[in-house]
């Protein structure tokens, strides 16, 4: 089986690296940017900061702080809008997932045209991105890194799920100094995420011996550090770690795809506005009983890389401690428990699973499901 691995050309990271990422921005030769990013930063003052710090090497910029959580459309077509009044010849894009996801639906529609809607699915654009240049500040979606976009269509109610090469980002930058500031939901949220996302690539139906060991090493730093991030955030080493380990998930998930989780998830996130981390964190060890009975012994090298002694375990038996070990971390790190504490409801089930069925991300799930059985895995979430 012949595969292809995706990754951004240049890729920085490392506590104190911004800076070294501004010399290599600078060097690209461009002239106006526009940076995407959420209220939060904006207010925050952490725009204006990169604003400045592209100033002194004389790049101009204008910022979008339209990015909301879970963007749509909407928000895509109002930061082009922008992008085209401004003479923008790139886009930097700053902060976690909604912000990254934004500026590749700009940055995708201003080269290609037409709207955002037009490129759902597989590799449906025919240019390059405007070039992106993605500063990450969760650990985290990895969408600094990787080929996805995930807009809302508000009047399906759906996440569009956009997987196009053309997204990839120029440059990623993972500054561990940028996700200090990070509160504990959302740390916790979006460890879970990139959680999510190394166990999805591991027993994904697209999984390689590559994606297998950027997996593996990220569900160990996981485990090892995201309790640690969360209690203090101010833990520049755990925030490094669950840097890389985001970074590694990203590797693993952008070219073995992921799962159900994920496909479910995204019905859960478009219909409800909830965050993406926790819907995937409460909907994982659901996905996950109902795949063991076809990788239960790739489960129980995710209950190893979480540090298990699986020592005599059947497959069986590992995959249920893998489950446990999820569900242990996920506690901890206090993720609700059910999708009702979330506000979902019961009667939207069937709706929502039909949406999932339609959802590229369960495409490379280890078990297929159908309608019947999706609905059976959101009932036993609740
Ligand atoms: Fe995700």
């Amino acid at each position: 089986m012949s595969s292809t691995f995706f990754i951004p050309a240049v890729n920085i990271m490392g506590i104190g690296c911004l800076d070294e990422a501004m010399v290599a921005i600078g060097k690209y030769g461009f002239r106006k940017a526009l940076i995407v990013t959420d209220t939060g930063l904006a207010k925050a003052g952490v725009a204006k900061m990169i604003a400045g710090k592209l100033a002194m090497l004389d790049i101009d910029s204008v910022i979008f702080d339209g990015a909301k959580p879970n963007p749509s459309i909407a928000n895509v077509e109002l930061g082009l809008g922008l992008l085209k009044d401004s003479g923008c010849d790139f886009v930097v894009s700053l902060g976690g997932g909604s912000p990254h996801d934004c500026a590749k639906g700009i940055a995708l529609c201003a080269t290609n045209g037409g709207q955002i809607r037009d490129y759902e699915g597989v590799d449906q654009s025919t240019k390059p991105q405007l070039p992106l240049i993605a500063i990450n500040t969760t650990a985290g979606t990895a969408s600094e890194m990787t080929r996805f976009c995930i807009i809302t269509d508000e009047s399906r109610h759906v996440k569009m799920a956009i997987v196009d090469r053309n997204v990839t980002p120029l440059l990623s930058v993972n500054d561990p100094a940028l996700m200090v500031a990070m509160p504990k939901g959302l740390t916790a949220a979006t460890g879970m995420d990139a959680l999510t996302h190394a166990i999805e690539a591991y027993v994904s139906t697209a999984a390689t011996p590559i994606t297998d060991a950027c997996a593996l090493k990220a569900i160990t730093l996981i485990s090892n550090n995201l309790r640690l991030a969360v209690s203090d955030g101010s833990d520049l080493a755990a925030r490094e770690n669950m840097a890389y380990a985001q970074f590694l998930a990203g590797m693993a998930f952008n070219n073995a795809s992921l799962g159900h989780v994920h496909a479910m998830a995204h019905q859960l996130g478009g219909f409800y506005d909830l965050p993406h981390g926790v819907c995937n964190a409460v909907l994982l060890p659901h996905v996950q009983s109902f795949n063991a009975l076809v990788c239960a012994d790739r489960l129980r090298d995710v209950a190893v890389a979480m540090g298990v002694d699986t020592h005599g375990f059947s497959p069986e038996k590992g995959a249920q401690a893998a489950i446990a070990a999820i569900r242990n971390l996920s506690r901890d790190v206090e993720i609700p428990a059910g999708l009702r504490e979330l506000g979902a409801k019961l009667n939207d089930i069937p709706l929502l699973a039909s949406n999932a069925l339609k959802d590229a991300c369960g495409l490379t799930n280890p078990r297929v499901a159908d309608q019947r059985q999706i609905e059976e895995i959101f009932r036993s979430a609740f």
